[in-house]
């Protein structure tokens, strides 16, 4: 069990697809998923992608926080889970944009388009299937730790990078916004 380095924007594994896992029984795997659950936690992220540790398989862990969720259908808080050879399906075409971060773009966010609605599929450890619908931030973040297999970063699905920016810079604006709409002038 170890904490690994999460490796950023520009490394190989980032950029290049990853390859399915052909037995997620197998005893490495187990391994793989202890220490993808050691880094998160250690990271203090919500996702992480078996790439991000420069591991080129198909696992991502992922969990959605209550204070994460929204009160649309199909949104609600998730346990920590490992997905093996995720496929999602889009359920409705709505794209909504949101804010995200990444841990291999760290201290950056941006506004990115995501399907509002998907359904998901994958194995867990044991090899059995996963199958789940999701909405809201859950939706999000299955999203985006899928891209990630594919070699792909979120500011490649930004419909505009002029929303990318320091994620404390746009706390040090919100606040600013706040106290600007309190004390009128
Ligand atoms: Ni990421």
């Amino acid at each position: 069990m170890s904490i690994l380095p999460i490796v950023r924007a520009g490394h190989p594994a980032l950029s290049s697809p990853s390859k399915p896992v052909a037995d997620a029984t197998d005893a490495a795997i187990a391994q793989l998923a202890q220490d993808m659950a050691e880094t998160l936690q250690a990271a203090g992220g919500v996702g992480l992608a078996a790439p991000q540790i420069a591991v080129p398989l198909r696992v991502v862990l992922f969990y959605v926080p209550e204070h994460r969720v929204s009160d649309i259908a199909d949104d609600g808080p998730q346990p920590p889970t490992l997905l093996i050879n995720p496929e999602i399906e889009p359920l409705d075409q709505e794209m909504v944009e949101g804010w995200e971060g990444c841990l291999s773009l760290p201290g950056l966010c941006g506004l990115v388009p995501r399907h509002a609605r998907i359904r998901y599929r994958g194995l867990d450890r044991a090899g059995n299937r996963i199958e789940r619908v999701a909405a809201g931030f859950h939706a999000r973040v299955v999203q985006h730790e899928c891209d990630h297999l594919d070699g792909v970063l979120y500011p490649a699905r930004m419909r505009s990078l002029a929303s990318l920016g320091y994620a404390e810079e746009y706390s040090a604006a919100r606040a600013a916004a706040a106290a600007a709409q309190k004390e009128p002038v």
